[in-house]
């Protein structure tokens, strides 16, 4: 989240994904498989569009406190 909103700060928009093919990743990178476990991509760029709003369920409707 951190870098997501340093990038933000310079003016750069990020985008999270977990659902890759993470036993290729670290090829597809030129990564040593042996010396790095992939956890999370985030891709860091410009925005071809604007962002829209989405709806998030209100925390009191999915959410009970025992
Ligand atoms: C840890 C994490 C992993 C994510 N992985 C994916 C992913 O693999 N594929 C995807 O389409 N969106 C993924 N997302 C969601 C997108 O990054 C983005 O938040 C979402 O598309 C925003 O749309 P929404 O606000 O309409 O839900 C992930 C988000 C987080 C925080």
């Amino acid at each position: 989240m951190q870098l997501m909103l340093v990038a933000r700060a310079h003016g750069y928009d990020t985008n999270a994904m977990a659902g890759y093919a993470k036993e290729e990743i670290a090829e597809a990178f030129g990564l040593d498989k042996a010396r790095y476990q992939p956890v999370m991509l985030i891709s860091i760029g410009k925005a071809a569009k604007a962002g829209y709003p989405s709806y998030r369920l209100p925390v009191d409707t999915i959410t009970t406190w025992a």
